[in-house]
């Protein structure tokens, strides 16, 4: 049997519903993944709310590190008692043991422990298509990151710092501002006090960033586009803050021939080759101490509603794991 966390309807953390299921054999493809650690992510919370659409009943959450208990037949590559994790594909998570696409699958290096990669896998490989394959970060690039204390921007922040960018980060208090600069961001606004497109402007004499990097959506899209430089790039990879307004194409234009992208992880991991080769190098900047796992909250996996009621009432700093 498997504790598992399903919703039978979108709303607030409340319509999280716990139930033991029994937990089949793997189908043709799959492996049996005993959970050990379960990564919480903001995405998590739209499917819930119902910002990011599912058929329901479904499960929730799309990270976690685990063991092998079982392999199907027709799976090859992967053997009993094998660390493995994952970030990608169906809903459901949010288990004790779970059948999982072997595609999907990654197997650990020693160098990386179960609640490192429950952290990590789902905010890391997003952090390097970001820097590596939407935009190539280049050394003497100036980049804004908004919520540089939160669970991407604490590995987005010393990874773009690593490729040699001068990182300018935001974040909502004085204590967030804090882990911000000591995960490698040159300065830090207080975006909830100041104005973000004037305090770039201020630190870059006027020309503004390369790249803006944000995942705050509706709050900041107006202060991220007027801190762009000329031609430079608007990533807008989230909306904590909810989605931002519908805007015509002449904006661009007007602010400067912008460019603007909508990119999420499924698409820049959909092949097992995008997959293992961003996994790598996730692996690879761990192994030498360039992102180090911020695991700054534990929660019971009975307790995912309040890990949901905290991570959208922006008390977390870092990333927060669901423990089975
Ligand atoms: N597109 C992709 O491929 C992809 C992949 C992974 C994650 N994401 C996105 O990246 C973002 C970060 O994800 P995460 O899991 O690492 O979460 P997180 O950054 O740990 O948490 C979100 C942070 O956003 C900030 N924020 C600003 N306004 C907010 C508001 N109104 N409500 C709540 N938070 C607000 C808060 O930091 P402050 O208090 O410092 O403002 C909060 O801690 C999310 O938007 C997520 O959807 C996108």
């Amino acid at each position: 049997m498997s504790l598992s966390v399903h919703i039978h309807r979108t709303g607030g953390p409340e319509v999280l519903e716990f139930a033991d299921l029994p937990v089949e054999a793997p189908a043709a493809g799959e492996v049996t993944v005993r959970h050990t650690a379960v990564g919480l992510n903001f995405i998590d919370t739209y499917f819930r709310a119902g910002v990011y659409k599912t058929p329901l009943p479904s499960g929730l959450g799309q990270e976690a590190a685990g063991v092998v208990t079982a392999i199907s037949p027709d799976v090859s590559g992967f053997a009993l008692g094998d660390r493995v994790a994952y970030a990608t594909g169906p809903l459901g998570a949010y288990s004790e043991i779970r059948n999982v696409a072997a595609a999907r699958l990654v197997r650990l290096p020693p160098t990386v422990s179960d609640e490192a990669a429950a952290a990590l896998m789902l905010k890391g490989m997003t952090a390097y298509y970001l820097t590596h394959l939407t935009h190539v970060l280049r050394p003497g690039e100036t980049v804004l990151v908004h919520a540089a204390a939160g669970g991407v921007g604490s590995v987005l922040v010393p990874w773009a710092k690593h490729l040699g960018a001068r990182v300018i980060g935001t974040a909502g208090s004085p204590d967030k501002a804090a882990l911000a600069t000591s995960a490698g961001c040159d300065e830090v606004i207080l975006y909830r006090e100041q104005d973000v497109a004037a305090e770039v402007r201020r630190l870059t004499d006027g020309h503004g960033v390369d790249v803006v990097y944000d995942s705050v959506g509706k709050d900041t899209f107006e202060g991220s586009l007027n801190a762009l430089k000329v031609r430079g790039l608007f990533v807008s990879y989230g909306n904590a803050s909810g989605k931002a307004a519908p805007f015509e194409p002449v904006l661009l234009a007007e602010k400067g021939s912008l460019f603007f992208t909508r990119p999420t992880l499924g698409h820049y991991t959909a092949t097992r080759e995008d997959l293992t080769t961003a996994a790598n190098a996730l692996f690879d900047v761990v192994a030498r101490g360039i992102v180090t796992a911020q695991v700054h909250q534990r929660y019971a996996l009975r307790d995912a509603a309040r890990a949901h009621l905290d991570l959208e009432s922006r008390k977390t700093t870092g990333a927060s794991v669901l423990i089975p």
